[in-house]
């Protein structure tokens, strides 16, 4: 019996050189993917090579939500890195959400004469925005830097855990494929699971090797994909991310 392709199970190009080898071939199209690590590891670079190489490439409009810094901050790190998202957002092919202001909600915060908790005001604005902007570019690829912000101001993993639901959910619902940064607490042997690991579709670590110089990539898991799960070694030069995925680490 022939295997139904449906649109979900379409399989493309992460546009991270190097990294396709490790995902048989890319993401499957409408997957959330959650991208860990510790800061400085590369995980805004990552994401948006991931938009960049989707946009000049496959053809497919992304978008990207920052939460960390401006657009002007972002336009000018990525064009070190070799991406030209301006250009991209001057065809129409890109927009950036500044959501910036969702880290800077307090704690109690009023809607009208409404007092409302500042936390689930911060998602639920963070929802509203990445809806706008799906209005102006309909993407295919979409990016969440950081969830983390968001995410911590609950302090226990049981409230954690409905409002890292709500955002995975509320990407499903795009049909876009996702990918959503998030900051590693610990990166030795003994690392504890976080959350969004077991609740999104996909995990990826970058590390720091405590060796000089050195950087690896893990998939730590990819539902209903056969992955190489080896961590394997990564440069980032003016050029962005490789993975080189037939090398291995020691
Ligand atoms: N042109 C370049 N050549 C080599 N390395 C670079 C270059 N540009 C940036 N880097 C490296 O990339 C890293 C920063 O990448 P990025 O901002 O994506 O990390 P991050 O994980 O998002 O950090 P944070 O947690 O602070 O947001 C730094 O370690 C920096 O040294
Ligand atoms: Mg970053």
């Amino acid at each position: 019996m022939a295997t139904k392709v449906t649109e979900m199970n379409e399989v493309k190009s992460s546009g991270i050189p190097g990294l396709d080898t490790l995902l048989s071939g890319g993401f499957s199209q409408g997957r959330v993917i959650l991208v860990l690590g510790e800061p400085g590891t590369g995980k805004t670079i990552f994401i948006s090579q991931f938009l960049y190489g989707g946009t000049t490439q496959g053809n497919e409009n992304s978008m990207f939500i920052g939460m960390n810094e401006p657009k002007s901050r972002f336009m000018i790190e990525m064009s070190g890195v070799g991406m030209d998202f301006d250009a991209l957002e001057r065809n129409g092919k890109f927009s950036y959400v500044d959501a910036t202001e969702v880290r800077r909600i307090p704690e109690q915060a009023k809607v009208g004469r409404i007092h409302v908790g500042g936390r689930e005001l911060g998602l639920v604005n963070l929802i509203d925005m990445m809806q706008e902007g799906m209005a102006k570019v309909t993407p295919k690829r979409i990016a969440v830097d950081s969830i983390s912000d968001l995410v911590f101001r609950f302090p226990t993993i049981e409230e954690r855990r409905p409002v890292i639901l709500d955002i995975i959910e509320s990407l499903q619902t795009t049909g876009a494929t996702c990918l959503l940064t998030s900051e590693v607490l610990s990166t030795g042997e003994e690392r504890t699971v976080q959350p969004e690991e077991y609740l999104a579709e996909g995990v990826i670590l970058l590390r720091r090797l405590p060796r000089k110089g050195m950087r690896s990539v893990q998939v730590l898991k990819m539902r209903g994909q056969k992955v190489d799960t080896t961590p394997r070694p990564y440069t980032i030069t003016d050029k962005g991310i490789e993975v080189y995925a037939s090398e291995e680490i020691y």
